[in-house]
């Protein structure tokens, strides 16, 4: 086995889609279809899945895989396009030379994606644009998504849009999970046509459903599962908002590709960027990077700052 097809693997996936497998030494992995460029499975070393995909999810286009970390491009939520954009619902390809990148990075299990303007593409969309998405597993198992958009208009054109790495992650409990870095800051309340509010109180905790997107919000976020007692945490540049979903108990029933109990084990957390869309001129381009990784709950406990047990 080559040192790269040991870090690296391409396959087959659910319906015969492609699928990248990126392994790390310790056995932690994350799998990847090009179809919608989405991570549909990250495992830490003991092999436990840390994402949520649907029991219902149809790994079938046009529909989009209903879990992972699913790319909402060139439109977060509803507006002109289908609702989160056309990226997560169009095949991806391989990028074999992509540009570099200015930090120069040791680690092996990674794989770069690509998405371009296709005919069909350009009579809802009139642009040009390179999307470059690299995903990474670190040597710990952190997993990181870099994207890289640029505008290759060539009519002087520039383009705008709204992104978010709609991030589903597995929980034990919804009702024992508690986010904290959130608390006090300014939302667009989704369920409310997007009205703007302050978070009051103490850290986030869920009891119905949720659709909130936070602004301004500071680059890391801890997502606290109480009975695993293990704490995501999200860090992220470029993007300044955050999306929190839970469609509860109701919404889960009318979603044909969402279980019913579901909703009990998934919490949506995403680094966007929404209120303020982004604007590229021809030969520009934006990169928006999240990180997640996970650790003991006891390192940040909820009786310290979640921004100084964080920095540790
Ligand atoms: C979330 C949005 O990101 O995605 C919600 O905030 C939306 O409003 C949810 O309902 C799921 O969207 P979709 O199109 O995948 O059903």
């Amino acid at each position: 086995m080559s040192e790269d097809s040991k870090y690296v693997e391409h396959c087959k996936g659910i319906n015969g889609l492609d699928k990248v497998i990126l392994r790390e030494v310790r056995g932690c992995s994350a799998e990847i279809y090009l179809y919608g460029g989405q991570v549909t499975s990250w495992k830490n070393e003991h092999r436990e899945e840390l994402l949520f995909v649907s029991s219902k999810a149809i790994f079938k286009p046009p529909k989009a895989i209903r879990g992972g970390i699913t790319i909402c491009f060139p439109q977060f939520g509803s507006g002109a396009l289908d609702r989160h954009g056309f990226a997560r619902n169009r095949f991806w390809s391989i990028d074999n030379d992509p540009p570099p990148f200015p930090t120069n990075t040791t680690n092996k299990a990674f794989i770069d994606l690509i998405l371009k303007q296709s005919e069909e593409d350009a009579k809802i969309w009139p642009h040009r644009y390179e999307f470059r998405l690299r995903i990474t597993l670190g040597p710990g198992g952190d997993l990181m998504l870099t994207s890289r958009i640029r505008n290759t208009n060539t009519d002087g054109k520039s383009f705008t849009f709204t992104f978010a790495y709609h991030t589903h992650l597995y929980v034990t409990d919804i009702s024992e999970v508690r986010v904290e870095g959130l608390e006090t800051l300014d939302y667009l309340d989704n369920l409310k046509d997007r009205e703007r509010f302050t978070e009051q109180g103490d850290a986030i905790t869920f009891e119905s459903e949720v659709d909130k997107i936070y602004l301004s919000t500071p680059t890391k976020i801890a997502i606290l599962d109480h009975e695993r007692k293990r704490t995501f945490v999200l860090r992220k540049d470029g993007l300044p908002d955050a999306v929190v979903w839970n469609p509860w108990d109701k919404k889960a029933k009318a979603m044909p590709d969402f279980g019913d109990d579901d909703y009990m084990h998934m919490l949506c957390v995403e680094a966007a960027c929404v209120e303020k869309p982004i604007t590229l001129k021809p030969g520009e381009e934006w990169k928006g990077r999240q990180e997640l990784s996970v650790v003991p709950s006891s390192y940040c406990s909820g009786q310290l700052d979640p921004r100084r047990a964080l920095s540790v």
